[in-house]
């Protein structure tokens, strides 16, 4: 039977440090209102992705885009299925689509501003936060090709090589030809991005000897792939090469801190000692070369030749917990919330 109401998470509270209790409130909404307008389509989400970039969004500060404003539904990216279309809309019922759809059940967007997924050989919906993920995969090649231009035979580092953008840059590195040297915060995480992702080397750096092994089995890097700043950040700047590269792609550490309460970088001369060149990015500066990134990505995971690790918590209501586990380290792989079954989408 089809359900009377659906719900939605409104940021109620800005959070200081960890999600709270009171950083959601839970939204009940009837069904029987949801409805599409002239190029509107109604989607029922199916997977929902859970990203530390979320944790920016609730902060009321100037960023790559408007601060989600109390009483708004929290925003995040998803996918899901179209179950109504409006009048001029290029969708039909049953597409499924991705793109900004928030943490909710249901959404009501426009059609323009979704994008369509195509089901190729060897994918799976839930690729489409994941390796074909704008937050996952899409992040990982343009920051590697694009950013850091990454050249056979280069040694890069990446920093969170277990996580969702990590453990594809790993392999995209690999398949370029580069020597990749992963960090990450856990044993099992390192062994996982050693054997399975191809690392040629990893290092746990909760471990004090990390740093004294890194100079004696790498020394330089040509490459740095920044997602946490802190401690490593520092380290890695002073075991860059001359001229070496770092592409900032995030730094998780600073998300849940205050302002003016940042570590900060403390060897930031040895960017102009070393001469390096550092690049921030933001994925969607990529946007005309999506189809790019998809063909291909879309190839090797038909080939069977990448791996890909999903940590799924179902249910909305465990949202906020769930995205904490981005900040403790309990997440291995793509974190990502399950709020229907695929296949099963009917308003
Ligand atoms: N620029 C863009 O367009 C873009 C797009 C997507 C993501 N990103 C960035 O990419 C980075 C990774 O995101 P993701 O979605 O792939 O997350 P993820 O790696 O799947 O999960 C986050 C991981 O960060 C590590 N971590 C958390 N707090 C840390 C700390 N204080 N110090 C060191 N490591 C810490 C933990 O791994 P360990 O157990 O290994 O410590 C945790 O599992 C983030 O900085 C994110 O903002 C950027």
């Amino acid at each position: 039977m089809a359900p009377s109401s659906y719900t939605r998470l409104i940021l109620q509270e800005r959070p200081k440090g960890m999600i709270n209790a009171k950083t959601f409130r839970r939204d009940e909404a009837p069904v029987s209102e949801l409805s599409a307008g002239p190029g509107q389509v109604v989607v029922k989400m199916v997977y929902i992705s859970l990203d530390p970039t979320q944790r920016i969004w609730m902060r009321d500060e100037p960023s790559y885009l408007p601060p989600v404003q109390i009483g708004e539904v929290m925003r995040a990216i998803g996918v899901g299925a179209v179950v109504k279309v409006g009048p001029n809309t290029n969708l039909s019922p049953g597409d499924y689509v991705t793109g900004f759809l928030g943490l909710q059940e249901y959404a009501v967007v426009p059609a323009q501003q979704v994008h369509k997924i195509d089901l190729v050989p060897g994918t799976e919906l839930i690729d489409f936060l994941g390796p074909l993920g704008v937050s996952g995969g899409l992040t990982a090649y343009f920051g590697l090709f694009e950013v850091a231009k990454i050249k056979k035979g280069e040694t890069i580092v990446v920093s969170t090589a277990a996580g969702s953008v990590g453990s594809l840059v790993v392999q995209f590195a690999k398949q370029a030809g580069a020597r990749v040297v992963g960090i990450t915060g856990d044993d099992d995480k390192a062994r996982y991005v050693k054997n399975e992702l191809g690392a040629d080397i990893v290092y746990n750096y909760k471990k004090p000897s990390w740093k004294d092994q890194f100079d004696d089995q790498v020394g330089q890097a040509d490459v740095y792939f920044e997602n946490v700043g802190s401690d490593i950040t520092d380290f890695m700047l002073t075991r860059l090469k001359t001229f070496g590269r770092i592409a900032v792609c995030g730094v998780i550490s600073e998300y849940n801190v205050e302002e003016g309460q940042n570590v900060g970088i403390r060897n930031y001369i040895q960017i102009c000692l070393r001469r390096l060149r550092v690049q921030g990015f933001i994925v969607t500066d990529y946007a005309s070369k999506f189809p790019d990134a998809y063909k291909e990505i879309g190839s090797w995971l038909e080939s069977g030749s990448l791996e890909r690790e999903y940590h799924v918590v179902e249910g909305l209501e465990n949202a906020g917990d769930s995205l904490n586990l981005l900040f403790t380290g309990e997440n291995k792989g793509k974190l990502i919330l399950k709020v229907a079954e695929p296949g099963g989408e009917k308003v």
